[in-house]
């Protein structure tokens, strides 16, 4: 096998689809694989390596397929595994590998597993398998220790007993519907190496792990000395995420992948502070962990500085490039967190030529091609299980995409006739300019944020073929003067003008900007809120 086949991963483009948005061949409002397959096209036209799929497996959707019930199938709602297997064919065809994710921290409370650990009642062998533990109080009516769930409220809910008595509490960090596995069992770990051997075995070219930090809780489930933690991210809560265990499974996992021919990949969603997250990537464990830290930071070009120095530092000593991300189906979208309007968009377009000009690997958003903003849903037509729970809605960012400029309907979305609405609904033409966002629309136009995000891998890669620049390359970051932010690294600079006013372009050779540039006098200039990526 040629050391490309095994380390393409080092420099590729991922492009994550979430599959219920992204297209709906059976027309019932709600996307699935066929539609994904359908589409496959767009995604190799941007020139990306790979595409990540989010949870299709069987799920109530509770969180939307991050609540797992049958590890080893397609949901009737998104299709079949003949669905996936073309899916698979398809894409292999147009030269793009497919990452499947695998939710291993825990399942759905429909998991055949936990009804018979309801069924089998407390102190049973099948309670073991999950985190099953009497309440505090008189009576068992508080939860057995102070841990908050991600989405909000306590990590705990109590059961009613087969004799029909409130009983035993069971452990999840995000919704009650997502009972987290018990990992010190060793048939968890039996049962998730099958459900990873199975994708990769079906022609999975990697898989991302969901909450690749959590898995294992500290011993005994202690208090928290603050519970008092930032919502929506499990890394406050010290007691359930990072434990030193959880990489033997890594490193075993390592293994499997390694055996395949080509070598599979493993992606870690980590969301720990970077030098945590680097223990996760060393050589023998996860080939990659997502970057939050540039997706955490806000327009400032300080703020970047610190956060892509210290990621670039790691990458250094890992031997893991940086896999750079600026937007996924959890976070507001790039445009509205950068301040809405043509400012966040430029901004927005900014960051997307930034991620493709660092060193490394980088992973894109369905949509952010398109540069869609946050969509504002409208209250009652919210589906995110945060919502309720801690009044944080990620719907917005997971509205489905436009393909056509249709005035009406699902713009493209659906192939369903007028009646089929989507699951959250498509901004009229009176909310916002939803068409005119559509991938049909931007086709073509050079000063749409599609050509550029085609423009800007198409000369990614042509940098890479010539030798240019490398996804190990070293690289420098400083600020200058005005709120420039420069990346120095072997053959070229990136520069981003994240000030008020515009500045001088550096020296060199300007290969793409991601705005128009202006001219200061005889020379030219680069605007705020734009990037440029030139040769040296
Ligand atoms: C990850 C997913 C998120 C999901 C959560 C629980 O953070 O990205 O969408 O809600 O895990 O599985």
């Amino acid at each position: 096998m040629s050391a490309d086949e095994n380390s393409w991963w080092r420099s590729a483009v991922v492009y994550q689809v979430y599959p219920r948005s992204f297209a709906d061949a059976d027309g019932d409002g709600v996307g699935d694989l066929a539609g994904v397959t359908s589409r496959l096209d767009h995604i190799a036209s941007l020139g990306a390596d790979a595409v990540w799929l989010t949870p299709f497996q069987r799920s109530p959707q509770a969180d939307h397929g991050y609540d797992v019930s049958d590890y080893l199938d397609v949901d009737p709602l998104f299709g079949t595994l003949g669905d996936f297997d073309a899916l698979v064919g398809r894409a292999h065809d147009l030269g793009l590998r497919v990452l499947v994710d695998l939710v291993p921290n825990h399942c759905s409370s429909a998991h055949p597993l936990f009804q018979a650990a309801l069924e089998a009642g407390p102190g049973s062998p099948e309670r073991a398998r999950f985190h099953f533990s009497p309440g505090r109080g008189h009576s068992g009516e508080l939860p057995p220790n102070n841990w908050p769930s991600v989405f909000g409220g306590p990590a705990w809910s109590r059961v009613t007993e087969p004799d029909g008595q409130p009983g035993e509490w069971y452990l999840h960090l995000y919704a009650p519907e997502q009972p987290d596995w018990n990992w010190r069992h060793p048939a968890t770990g039996v049962l998730l190496d099958e459900a990873l051997r199975f994708w990769l075995d079906r022609g999975a070219d990697g898989v991302r792990i969901d909450v690749a930090h959590g898995l294992f809780k500290a011993d005994g489930l202690p208090d928290l000395a603050d519970p008092d933690i930032e919502p929506m991210r499990l890394r406050g809560n010290v007691m359930a995420c990072d434990q030193e265990e959880v990489h033997e499974v890594y490193r075993r996992w390592r293994r499997i992948a390694d055996d395949f021919e080509p070598q599979r990949v493993l992606v870690g969603e980590v969301n720990l502070l970077p030098h945590r997250a680097a223990r996760y990537v060393r050589p023998d464990e996860l080939h990659q962990a997502f970057a939050f830290a540039l997706l955490a930071a806000p327009w400032d070009a300080k703020a970047w500085r610190t956060a892509a120095a210290g990621l670039l530092e790691g990458a250094a000593d890992t031997g893991s490039p940086v896999t750079w991300v600026v937007e996924n189906h959890d976070v507001v979208r790039a445009p509205t967190r950068y301040g809405g309007g043509e400012r966040g968009l430029a901004r927005a377009r900014a960051a997307l030529l930034a991620v493709l000009a660092l060193p490394g690997s980088a992973y894109v958003y369905q949509g952010q091609e398109l540069g869609l903003p946050e969509v504002e849903v409208p209250v009652e037509a919210r589906q995110d299980p945060a919502w309720l729970r801690s009044g944080v809605t990620r719907d917005g960012a997971r509205v489905p995409i436009p393909w056509h400029p249709e005035p009406s309907g699902t713009h493209g979305f659906s192939a369903g006739g007028p009646g089929a609405l989507p699951w959250l609904p498509v901004p009229t033409r009176t909310e916002a300019d939803w068409g005119a966002l559509s991938v049909d629309a931007q086709e073509g136009d050079p000063s749409s944020t599609l050509e550029l995000t085609r423009a800007a891998l198409r000369l990614r890669r042509r940098l890479h073929a010539d030798g240019v620049v490398h996804p190990d390359d070293a690289a420098t970051v400083c600020t200058m003067a005005g709120g420039l932010l420069q990346v120095e690294r072997a053959g070229t600079l990136l520069a981003i003008n994240m000030g008020d006013v515009a500045v001088g372009l550096p020296d060199g050779e300007l290969l793409l900007s991601s705005g128009p540039l202006t001219r200061q006098g005889e020379s030219r200039a680069l605007p705020p809120d734009t990037a440029a990526w030139l040769r040296r």
